[in-house]
């Protein structure tokens, strides 16, 4: 196969929702459908269950099962499909954002009984900063749930998109009749119990076809008031908008009873992104691009403790990659070669000879790679997107066993690398600050030193609002502004200037004291005034 259609065949993209929302249970009729499993209930929930509070075995079990679902691969419509896991737990939507830039599309679950939820909402503005395109599954149908045109009112001005349902449920709960598929104008009926047989996909000629009578009963007639209202309100749709990431189509169904899956797997391949292109910071890499290119997003340490190797996870932007050839380390200016590169099919993992944009790798590591870090066949450029957000969390580390400094330094540094948490130091003092976006890091992060590193550490809530970035067109504004607040300045790991609010008001306040500083949110700023000029 040429590398063209290679490329063309892969489709890369995560599934994400609120936790409870049915993602796990989605993936794995997804998975079913491709072959990648034969039995149900083989993909285990790697969420962290909310009961879980500091239950360090359960953290690291759930580890586990995280590394060998990091990474689901596989073949359906004669293309090859990589669905790419997002933990479900909130303290690690961070991995989840991260995760959205190896992307390129993504399927949205939202419970028809909850609707819209704050994950789902925060998930959905990273999705939005880089228009990732949507798909929405409304999922347990067969629970009474919310009016699907509340649903879908509510699905726009939460999530700040158009939607459009291409799949129109009648009725829910109790008396869940189906689905009409309002793109082909057929009718599933629903039959609980999980499996999809062919028979029960009616093909009508309209909504007239007086099949829907003797088969819907009363119900024919909501479902024929239901569809002229959608059809007067939306316009055919419209796959470039989608692609756009500015119309969002909506399906309904029940994952747990596999009904309205296939349809939504049949949509997606014909409609998803084949591999997009990434922004570095010489230019927009496209996967028609020979040489080699890839970037990584997320680093997952060995459980044994023995075993420091960890796997970095790659995403291929353009190029082949192969085993055992010299590939370009640009931030450490090295070369490095791989012999054992893992590729995932289902839950199984296994060595490649080589992989294509859109695939997701994982390299054995041993500490060589950070978050972010480009790989090139010798071009020195860097993959852009992988932003940092503000933490909501910060604690300082005090280290409880000064003979063991050295341990706890090399410890922070490397955890810290992978993504677990942001650090940030203030000269002042030589604090070291960690930052989450969950109270459930800083048990991991004080695990983990101990049994990993030997090095024991308390922490010390701090009173930050956040962490924000600050730039300015000239130096002595920020020296200035340094000098002003010196007890909230730190840097972080790459040694950009860091503002450690104390409230919402206080930056408002020093705004308007210092107009030419820009404060940001997240610490992809350099891309951001890039692009506003
Ligand atoms: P998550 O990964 O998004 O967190 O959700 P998950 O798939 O684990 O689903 C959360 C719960 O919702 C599970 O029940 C699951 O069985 C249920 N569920 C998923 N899809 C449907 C559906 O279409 N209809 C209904 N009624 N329920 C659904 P649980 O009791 O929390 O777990 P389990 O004991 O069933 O595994």
């Amino acid at each position: 196969m040429s590398y063209a259609e290679e490329t063309s065949k892969r489709r890369t993209f995560a599934i994400i929702s609120h936790p409870d929302a049915g993602k796990t249970t989605l993936t794995e009729k997804l998975l079913l459908f491709g072959g990648a499993i034969q039995t149900a209930g083989a993909v285990k929930s790697n969420k962290i269950r909310k009961s879980t509070s500091s239950d360090f075995m359960e953290i690291e079990r759930q580890r586990g099962i995280s590394v060998a679902t990091s990474v689901m691969g596989f073949e359906y419509n004669d293309l090859k499909i990589n669905l790419l896991d997002t933990p479900g737990h909130k303290d690690f939507a961070e991995d989840t954002y991260r995760t959205l830039t190896a992307v390129d599309s993504v399927i949205l679950v939202v419970d028809c009984v909850k609707g819209v939820e704050e994950q789902t909402e925060k998930l959905m503005n990273v999705c939005r900063m880089r228009n990732t395109p949507v798909i929405v599954f409304v999922n347990k149908l067969d629970r009474e749930g919310k009016d699907p045109f509340e649903l879908l009112d509510e699905l726009e001005m939460k999530l700040n998109i158009r939607v459009q349902p291409l799949s129109w449920p009648i009725s829910m709960g109790m008396s869940f009749k189906g689905v009409y598929n309002l793109f082909n104008k057929s009718l599933r009926l629903f039959r609980p119990g999980g499996v999809t047989v062919a028979e029960d996909v009616l093909a009508i000629t309209g909504l007239d076809d007086p099949v829907l009578d003797q088969q819907l009963g009363d119900y024919a007639l909501k479902l024929r008031e239901d569809a002229s209202l959608i059809e007067g309100a939306y316009e055919p749709f419209n796959v470039e908008r989608y692609l756009d990431g500015k119309l969002a189509p909506v399906f309904f169904g029940s994952a747990i009873n596999n009904f309205g899956v296939k349809e939504l797997l049949d949509t997606f391949t014909r409609i998803a992104p084949p591999p997009l292109g990434r922004p570095s910071n010489v230019r927009t890499v496209t996967p028609d691009e020979k040489n080699f290119t890839g970037f990584v997003f997320k680093i997952h340490a060995n459980l044994d403790p023995r075993h420091r190797d960890r796997i970095a996870f790659l995403r291929i932007c353009s190029g082949r990659f192969e085993r055992n050839k010299m590939f370009h380390h640009v931030r450490l200016d090295k070369n490095i070669r791989f012999n054992s590169p893992a590729s995932f099919l289902g839950q199984r993992k296994s060595i490649i000879d080589e992989a294509f944009p859109g695939d997701v790798i994982g390299l054995y590591d041993t500490g060589n790679f950070k978050i972010g870090d480009t790989l090139t066949e010798g071009e020195n450029l860097q993959f852009q997107g992988i932003p940092a957000f503000s933490p909501e969390i910060f604690k300082e580390l005090v280290n409880l066993d000064p003979g063991k400094s050295k341990q706890l330094a090399k410890g922070i540094e490397q955890l810290t690398d992978e993504g677990v948490a942001q650090l940030f130091t203030q000269q002042q003092g030589n604090r070291r600050i960690v930052g989450t976006v969950g109270e459930l890091q800083f048990d991991v992060i004080q695990y983990r030193l101990e049994h990993e590193y030997n090095a024991k550490c308390r922490f010390m809530r701090m009173d930050i609002h956040k962490a924000c970035w600050f730039t300015a067109e000239d130096p002595k504004v920020i020296e200035k502004f340094c000098q002003y607040r010196w007890d909230r300045i730190a840097r972080d790991k790459d040694g950009n200037l860091v503002y450690l609010a104390e409230t919402a008001w206080i930056i408002k306040s020093l705004q308007q004291d210092f107009p030419d500083i820009r404060f940001h949110y997240t610490s992809e700023f350099k891309r951001e005034m890039q692009e506003t000029g």
